[in-house]
């Protein structure tokens, strides 16, 4: 008896262990659908649809080591960059435009899907990440 309750609450473990992942893989898969249509209005333009930028002008995404910092990226795409920026030791000085229309949601489902497709991350940036992330940004572009 004591063995078969150890069995059922062993198997209840991995049951919800299984489910839980499924509803991570979920939600990863969410955000990225979200993300692609949300680049391809708003990003795809000027870094194109590949993320491989154009020529000197827009910087690439795809393996892009400006990436590394994500915080400095959630930012730049709310509130925009101007001023000379290296990626991947090439230079570029082209002012890139704000974005003041997509929601902390849409711009964690930007980022999430940005990192999944052109850096190494499997996870999920979720919007609770990316909501103090912008407020801090918004007290220092308020300061300047
Ligand atoms: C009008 C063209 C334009 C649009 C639209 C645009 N960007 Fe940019 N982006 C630029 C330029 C130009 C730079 C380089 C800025 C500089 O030289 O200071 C840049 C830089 C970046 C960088 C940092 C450098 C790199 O390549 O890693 C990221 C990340 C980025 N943009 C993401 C986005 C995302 C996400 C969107 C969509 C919400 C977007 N951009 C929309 C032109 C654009």
């Amino acid at each position: 008896m004591i063995r078969t309750g150890a069995m059922v609450a062993l198997l209840l473990v991995l049951i919800n262990t299984i489910s839980c992942q499924t509803d991570v893989e979920i939600k990863r898969q969410r955000y990225i659908t979200e993300g692609i249509l949300i680049y391809k209005t708003n990003c795809a333009n000027c870094h194109q649809t590949n993320g491989q930028g154009l020529a000197a002008l827009y910087p690439p995404l795809a393996g892009s080591d400006y990436l590394a910092n994500k915080n400095t990226v959630i930012c730049l795409i709310r509130y925009g960059q101007q001023g000379p920026i290296q990626v991947n030791g090439k230079r570029y000085n082209r002012p890139m435009p704000a974005q003041p229309q997509l929601s902390d949601l849409e711009i964690a489902e930007l980022t999430t899907y940005i990192y999944n497709e052109w850096s190494t991350e499997t996870t999920v940036t979720d919007v609770k990440t990316v909501t103090p992330v912008l407020d801090q940004c918004r007290e220092k572009v308020a300061s300047q």
